[in-house]
């Protein structure tokens, strides 16, 4: 009988840049978790205009961002703290000049100036990290404005 190994699967390696390396390397597709942009795009229409700068944190290889610009979003930068995710979409996207893809960990942003964006959108890597696990319970969509949080609260409030 074949057992399966899951000692790499559980949800404590989320925050494991390695991780998610190998998985990347393993699944060279592209992969949307939870929700594609179709199903999101009443809210992010709502909240974020078409010029927004936008940041889109542990991107992965989603095609979010890519359904976004498809939709008229002008500015997204990506990150992601797998290299192999980023150095993938980096290829896909070369042509793309409304996306950027930047390998980074999203608890230290300060390469980026302050006010250097409109809005932050975290789809699905709020799981990672585990301080702050209690966003999964909002379909693991945020999105957050700096001028105007309260709208993140519309938002959550709409989808639960
Ligand atoms: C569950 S996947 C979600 C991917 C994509 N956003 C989506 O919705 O399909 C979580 C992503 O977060 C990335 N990630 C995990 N920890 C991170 C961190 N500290 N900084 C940046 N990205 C991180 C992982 O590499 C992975 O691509």
């Amino acid at each position: 009988m074949m057992l399966r190994d899951v000692s790499s699967c559980n949800t404590y390696n989320y925050g494991d840049a390695l991780y998610w390396d190998t998985r990347y390397v393993q699944e060279a597709g592209s992969f949307d978790w939870y929700q594609c942009y179709s199903a999101l795009r009443p809210y992010v229409r709502h909240c974020v205009s078409t010029s927004s700068r936008v940041l889109m944190v542990g991107c992965g290889n989603a095609v979010m961002s890519e359904d976004m610009v498809k939709d008229g979003y002008e500015e997204i930068v990506n990150v992601d703290i797998s290299t192999v995710a980023i150095d993938m979409m980096k290829r896909k996207y070369e042509d793309v000049p409304q996306m950027k893809y930047l390998q980074m960990d999203v608890r230290d942003m300060s390469f980026f100036p302050d006010e250097s964006f409109d809005a932050v959108i975290d789809k699905g890597n709020a799981i990672a990290l585990p301080h702050v696990l209690f966003l999964v319970i909002f379909h693991s969509l945020t999105i957050f404005f700096s001028p105007h949080s309260d709208l993140l609260w519309d938002i959550i409030w709409s989808l639960m």
